[in-house]
């Protein structure tokens, strides 16, 4: 294979130039650490085994393709040297920052101890972290079972659900997302992400989605956020009960009437805020008449925590608790290892005994480098205070963000809360009407030419999400709020 070199100064000399050249009115906040030269195939090899060897289906961000060989805190460099601001976190997930100094240390010293047992030993560290990670929880959800990715929680949350309360039926919204495998793919309610497959749909309900953006009824104090739709109501923001949340839970309480067996729910899932789906945002007061009405037709209420778990939010560890209820399943994945494998489900000891009618196993959940990255993940959170960075930086942002929709018609709608924050692209603003993909794309390449990594989603993609590692601070949104600002001026509708 063939190898490209660059030296340690040819890369920084790179660095600076393309950083100036690329960005002139726009420089990027400037970073001590230094980006390792990058050895390795050449991009060409890469391209081709890619085409030759990998699923062709995998998705490659961009019309030229990164590639990204090393990773500091919020900074991400590609194998030319150049250094980009990551506003997308490995989707969600490098959650305290790329290579984070005290986690690279918990893994290596726990590499150099011990690797993997299985659970059928007692090495110290999964009790050290499930002791951790419970303490973090409200009530009795003191039962942790750790698995290594979101959609090995949630099938496990689907198989709790229906083994504790003996019934079939699972709700989710549309525009949902929890998983990929065959159990959870019936509950992800996108289009885009399902295959044909008989049977996926089986004992699943897709419920309408309370959007306050898009959907039927919204206004202008639904969301738990500091900017709100464009949408007028007559609620006072926020104690006022929310007309729009009230006209949703109907419709769910005419699904209930109509669509499922009376009193014989298995589980309603929600994510805290929708992650896949574009950042969508609830009317407040849903979520949690949701959870009752679940409950008294005999289901549990499960929160997917894993895009909103771990301080994302800002204002509180897990995004349920902004919607004041407690959920009886709570799955985590993503974030809660920063990029290493690592996922639990959280429950009640009544809820958890259920599986004692089977033996039920997994072979590397909570292994001791997943647990020991898990348990410093945890310490960094609270020692850096990440999660009141993110109600900090995260609110300046979504002040920018709503500036800069002043000035934009393509931006129809910004939200969020914290770090977890969604800006939608549109053609028309009264009509919502999604921008054109080419146009979108145009723009989001533009961000990465100017040196910032953004995300997308919702059903039509025209959503850029901003969900970056919780150690940005304020330059780094000044910056990524100009080089989007430059980016659509530069961007041209018809390309
Ligand atoms: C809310 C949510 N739940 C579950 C999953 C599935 O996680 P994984 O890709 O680790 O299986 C995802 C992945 O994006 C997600 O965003």
């Amino acid at each position: 294979m063939m190898s490209k070199r660059f030296t340690a100064q040819a890369t920084r000399l790179l660095t600076t130039r393309t950083n100036q050249s690329k960005s002139e009115s726009t420089p990027l906040p400037e970073c001590e650490h230094q980006g390792p030269e990058y050895v390795g195939p050449s991009y060409e090899q890469i391209l081709k085994t890619r085409q030759a060897h990998l699923t062709p289906n995998l998705l490659a961000h961009f019309k030229k393709p990164l590639v990204i060989h090393a990773g500091h805190m919020q900074w991400l460099y590609d194998h030319e040297g150049r250094r980009y601001l990551d506003m997308f976190g490995g989707i969600v997930t490098v959650s305290v920052g790329h290579c984070h100094p005290k986690v690279n240390k918990a893994l290596s010293d726990q590499i150099a101890k011990l690797w993997h047992t299985t659970n059928i030993y007692m090495h110290p560290k999964i009790h050290e972290y499930a002791e951790k990670l419970v303490a973090k929880m409200p009530g009795n959800l003191k039962t942790v079972c750790f698995v290594n990715s979101g959609s090995e929680a949630n099938d496990l949350a689907m198989l709790l659900a229906r083994l504790h309360t003996g019934n079939q039926d699972i709700l989710t919204f549309r525009n949902a997302y929890h998983g990929m495998s065959p159990y959870t793919m019936g509950l992800t309610a996108h289009s885009s992400w399902r295959y044909p497959l008989p049977g996926i749909n089986s004992g699943i309900v897709h419920v309408m989605n309370p959007d306050p953006y898009r959907g039927l009824w919204g206004g202008s104090a639904c969301r738990d956020s500091p900017i709100q739709t464009q949408r007028t109501c007559n609620c006072a923001s926020p104690a006022d009960e929310c007309q729009a949340g009230l006209a949703y839970y109907k419709e769910l309480e005419e699904v209930f009437k109509y669509s499922l067996p009376r009193g014989k729910v298995a589980a309603m899932f929600a994510e805290s805020i929708q992650g896949v789906g574009g950042t969508v945002q609830y009317p407040r007061g849903y979520l949690k008449r949701a959870a009752a009405l679940v409950r008294a037709n005999g289901g549990l209420f499960v929160a997917d925590e894993v895009q909103t778990g771990f301080g994302r939010t800002g204002e509180h560890f897990w995004g349920f608790e902004a919607h004041d209820y407690q959920p009886d399943i709570v799955t985590m994945a993503k974030g809660i290892g920063n990029g290493f494998p690592l996922a639990a489900v959280v429950t009640t000891p009544e809820i958890a005994s259920c599986l004692n009618k089977a033996l039920h196993f997994n072979t590397f959940g909570g292994n001791p480098m997943a647990s020991a990255v898990g348990m410093s993940v945890l310490e960094v959170i609270e020692e850096e205070q990440l999660q009141s960075n993110c109600k900090n930086v995260g609110t300046y942002f979504l002040k920018c963000l709503n500036e800069l929709q002043q000035r934009h018609d393509v931006i129809g709608d910004v939200r969020g809360k914290g770090l977890m924050i969604g800006v939608e692209l549109v053609a028309d603003r009264e009509k919502k009407t999604p921008l054109p993909m080419p146009h979108v794309l145009e723009i989001w390449e533009k961000c990465k030419d100017l040196g910032v990594l953004f995300g997308r989603g919702g059903l039509d993609g025209n959503v850029f999400r901003i969900k970056p590692p919780m150690c940005i601070d304020r330059n780094d949104v000044q910056f990524a709020t100009d080089v989007l600002d430059q980016a659509i001026k530069l961007a041209k509708p018809n390309n």
